[in-house]
Parts: structure tokens; sequence; C-alpha cells
């Protein structure tokens, strides 16, 4: 396999902020019910005719900036969103008009949910691994606000909107910035997070039973169960396989669902507070979007420190998760 540079990685986040307080317009709720459940007090949401596409393309450009590549560069995009703006054309083929990225490149997307980013980054290791592209552009990017239940007081309390990109090319200096990577998936479980077209048969024949309504639908409970016992022994599994120890690695940085899920994970690992990167008091859960916010944000706050290594791990919708090994190299954010 060739080696995989992360050469850039950029974050975008609409303006509008809600507060918990905020959402007590919408029904029965407390600052203090939601913070201590879930570790969030306010999120971003796109308004007016913004959308996840505006995101995207600003963490687009900056991840590209950072890389020091250009549009010209891009071999293959590849993006990675559960809640975009339309189905089709798709978030991958919008950017690629939008940035001006050649118009022979490919361009798809994967629907991995909050498990995105890890999925994509995972198919373009093995597309740059096997010399059949040689630089890639990943970009997740949800508006969640709009497919979520805003009556629903157990779902539309946890989501915001958020995008983060990843330039990915063929390391030059033989150096792989993927020490391991895994995805997963069971749909056995799918049920658990679901969000169903609106939709309706041909006229003339009979109509389905159910009739989606577009927006999410959560067994809140169950999810929670899901990631707190699945996610922390694959992530120690992941680090084994990365032939390092926890100990050696220097940051967590986990998608951004739950404080309490995040705190299972660093106690399975043992790290103090300093090596878990948690900013999703400020944003709520961004799916795919979250760990590059996270990323980013944490080497602008300075409690990243790059010329390092990061276990970035997801988990959401499917129900899919996925957990890697990476090295940050200075100047990437
Ligand atoms: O990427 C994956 C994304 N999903 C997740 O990570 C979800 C993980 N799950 C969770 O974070 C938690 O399940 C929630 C925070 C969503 C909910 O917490 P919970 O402790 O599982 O609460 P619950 O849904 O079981 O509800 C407990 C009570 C209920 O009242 P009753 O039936 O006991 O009288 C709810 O009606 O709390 C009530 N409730 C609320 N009360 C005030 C539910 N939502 C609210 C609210 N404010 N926003």
């Amino acid at each position: 396999m060739k080696p995989l540079k992360i050469a850039g990685v950029g974050y975008s986040v609409p303006k509008t902020v809600i507060t918990n307080d905020d959402l007590k317009k919408l029904y029965e709720t407390s600052d203090e019910w939601i913070y201590t459940r879930t570790g969030i007090k306010e999120r971003r949401v796109v308004s007016g005719d913004e959308t996840a596409i505006d995101l995207g393309l600003d963490a687009a450009k900056k991840a590209l900036d950072k890389s020091g590549l250009k549009p010209e560069d891009i071999d293959c995009i590849i993006g990675a969103a559960s809640a975009p703006p339309q189905l089709y054309p798709t978030l991958a083929c919008t950017l690629q008009d939008k940035l001006g990225v050649p118009n022979c490149v490919p361009a798809f997307d994967l629907t991995a949910a909050c498990t995105g980013l890890i999925y994509a980054l995972q198919v373009a290791r093995g597309f740059i691994g096997c010399g059949l592209y040689k630089t890639i552009l990943i970009v997740a990017a949800d508006n969640n606000s709009k497919i979520t239940d805003w009556s629903d007081r157990g779902t539309s309390i946890l989501f915001g909107d958020g995008a983060g990109a990843m330039v990915v090319t063929e390391a030059e200096d033989g150096i792989d910035d993927i020490l391991s990577l895994n995805m997963s998936a069971n749909g056995t479980i799918g049920q658990l997070i679901q969000t169903n077209f609106p939709s309706q048969c041909c006229p003339l024949v009979e109509q389905a039973s159910e009739v989606g309504t577009g927006k999410i639908i959560m067994n809140g409970k169950d999810v929670y169960k899901f990631a707190v016992s699945t996610v922390p022994p694959y992530v120690v599994d992941c680090i084994a396989q990365s032939g390092m120890t926890s100990d050696e690695i220097d940051y967590l940085i986990p998608h951004q669902a739950n404080q309490r899920i995040i705190e299972a994970i660093q106690k399975r690992l043992n790290y103090s507070d300093d090596k878990v990167i948690s900013n999703i008091k400020y944003y709520g859960n961004t799916s795919a979007a979250s760990i590059p916010i996270a990323l980013v944000e944490g080497v602008e706050q300075g409690k990243i420190k790059l010329g390092s290594t990061a276990i970035l791990c997801g988990f959401g919708a499917g129900m899919t998760w996925g957990a890697a090994v990476v090295r940050l190299r200075k100047g990437i954010c």
C-alpha cells in the first residue's frame, strides 16, 4: 500500500447560536437537564438560504489552503453527509463545481452518518494505497437542523450543523499518517436511528402503510447503551493494531455525540482531561463533521500540539462505527 499523508484539515460552522435556554421556547426543558445528560450548552444552526453546502465549501477551501494544494490537484472528492440539503446532485458533485475541481474528476457521497469521516478516510486510503488516485478531498457536511423534529425534545437538543474537510494525498516521504483504521456496521440494530424520506407509491397502486417524515427518529437510550458498550473496546483494539500503546498516543478526538459517551471512552483509555478533545458544549452533535471540527478548533485553542498522534473514533446511524490512529503533522491546520 502506498502511504497516505493528511495534508490539510478545515472546518466551518454557521454563525447562528441556539442555546439550551432558547429551546425552552419550543418545549418544556431546562439548561440543567440538557447539560447534565449531554454536556451540551448550545449548538449552531443554518438559517435562511444557508445550507451544509456553504459550510462544506468553506471547510474545503480552508483544508486546501492548509495543504498547499490547488483544486486542480484533486483527483477524487468524497462527500460524507447524513443530512445533506439535497440527495442529488450530491454534496461532492456540487463542491466539485463550486471549488473549480476539474470536471472529469470522480465525486460521490457515502452515507455512514456520524462515522462518515472515518469511512471516507478508509475509502481514500484504499484508493491512494493502490495507486488509483493521488490526492483526495473528503468533505463531511451536515445541516442536521433541517431534518430535526423540533417538537421532539429527546433528539432536537442534541444536533447542530457544521462541516469539516480533509485533504489526503500520497505521502512522498513514505511516512503513512494512518497507523491503523477500522470501520464496522451492524444493520440488525439499524432502526435505532432512522430518517425515512416522505414518499408515496405510484398513484395507480396500493399505497405503503407508512409514509416517512424526513425527520430524525432516535431511540436515545439504546443508542447510548450501544455507544458505551461498543466504542471503548473497539478503540482499544484499534490502538493495539497501530503498534502503539494508549499512553504513547497524544490525544483522543472522538465523535461529539454526548459528553458522557466521550467520558466512557476516556475512562477506558485512562486518559487525563488534557488528552481528550471535547467541544460538544458549544456545537452539539455535528455528525461526521464533529471530529475535524474538534481537531482544528483544538489546535486553534492550543489544546492540541501538532507533530503528534491521535485516536479518532466515531459511531452513528446504520449502526456504524469506526476508529483510526493517525499522525497529525505540523501545519495541517
Ligand atoms: O451519533 C449518535 C447520536 N445519538 C446519541 O448519541 C444519543 C445517545 N443518547 C443520549 O444522549 C440520551 O439517551 C438522551 C440525552 C438523548 C436522552 O437521555 P435519557 O436519559 O436517555 O432520557 P430519556 O429519553 O429516557 O427520557 C427521560 C425523561 C423522560 O420523561 P419520563 O418519561 O421519564 O417522564 C423524557 O420525557 O426525560 C424526559 N425528557 C426531557 N425532559 C426535559 C426527554 N427529553 C427532555 C428534555 N428536557 N429535553
